[in-house]
């Protein structure tokens, strides 16, 4: 309704008090009547959201951030590294840039290398980079997973991929149609791109540095698949889960 209006979305409580007029109701309506018709999900509509406390503009060519792994960024990664040695992270699979541009403003001495395959993501990305004037120190790369950074080691390497299999693809509801299919979509199981992921992570690691990937509810699979890795998942205030930290010495 704030977006529809034209009003700022700050908490404000003394604008629920405000009265709406006959054209600011209609607005409301299209925008809800789109909602519930074509089940566009409301941040496709508003081209608005909020990720680690920060706004970022998201349209189709981006899925919309919704990962718990802001909670962790939010936190600086403590307590399991010391933020203050943080300088190099790597983003893969950065999708509309939420997670690079919130590590650059949390961790403000570290350069943050975003990757994704898909150069449409790398614009959307490109347009939140500019807004929170982080561009000195977030690089934009297109890569396929760690092609395109031979020889580069981080002390974070940070990743949301694709890890949705191919039956709960077609079993999805309509909202996630609308979303990139690069950015869901990881083949038959789910695990392609968290199989690359981590049979590369170690060779980009620095000694003491640490892997974070989320794989959602593909967490069974994860483990079943990778018995012999000492998975340390992760727990969210916020909820959600299907987060794992591995250390380089694990990794290894
Ligand atoms: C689940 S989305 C995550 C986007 C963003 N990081 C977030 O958390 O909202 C996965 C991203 O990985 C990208 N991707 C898919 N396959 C890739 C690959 N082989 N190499 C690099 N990125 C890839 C997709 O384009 C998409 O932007």
């Amino acid at each position: 309704m704030l977006h529809a209006l034209g009003l700022p979305h700050r908490g404000d409580r003394a604008i629920y008090a405000r009265r709406v007029g006959s054209r600011g109701i209609q607005r409301v309506d299209e925008l809800i009547g789109r909602r519930i018709k074509e089940r566009i999900p409301a941040v496709y509509l508003t081209g608005e959201t909020w990720f680690a406390g920060l706004p970022f503009q998201v349209d189709r060519r981006a899925l919309i951030p919704r990962s718990p792994i802001a909670e962790l960024i939010e936190r600086r990664f403590a307590p399991w590294i010391d933020p203050r040695g943080v300088r190099r992270i790597l983003d893969i699979g950065t999708g509309s840039g939420c997670i690079a541009v919130a590590c650059a403003k949390a961790l403000p001495r570290a350069r943050v290398d975003a990757v994704d395959i898909s150069p449409e993501a790398l614009e959307v990305a490109a347009i939140n980079v500019r807004r929170h004037r982080v561009g000195s120190r977030v690089s934009l790369v297109r890569s396929d997973h760690f092609s395109a950074l031979s020889g580069e080691r981080y002390d974070i390497i940070v990743a949301n991929p694709p890890y949705v299999g191919r039956r709960e693809m077609s079993g999805l509801p309509p909202e996630y149609r609308h979303e990139p299919r690069l950015a869901l979509a990881a083949g038959r199981d789910g695990l392609d791109s968290v199989r690359v992921i981590l049979r590369e992570a170690g060779e980009h690691l620095r000694a003491r540095g640490l892997l974070i990937v989320e794989v959602g509810n593909t967490e069974t699979a994860v483990r079943r698949a990778f018995r012999h890795l000492p998975f340390l998942w992760l727990e969210f205030e916020r909820g959600g889960g299907g987060v794992f930290l591995l250390t380089a010495d694990q990794l290894r």
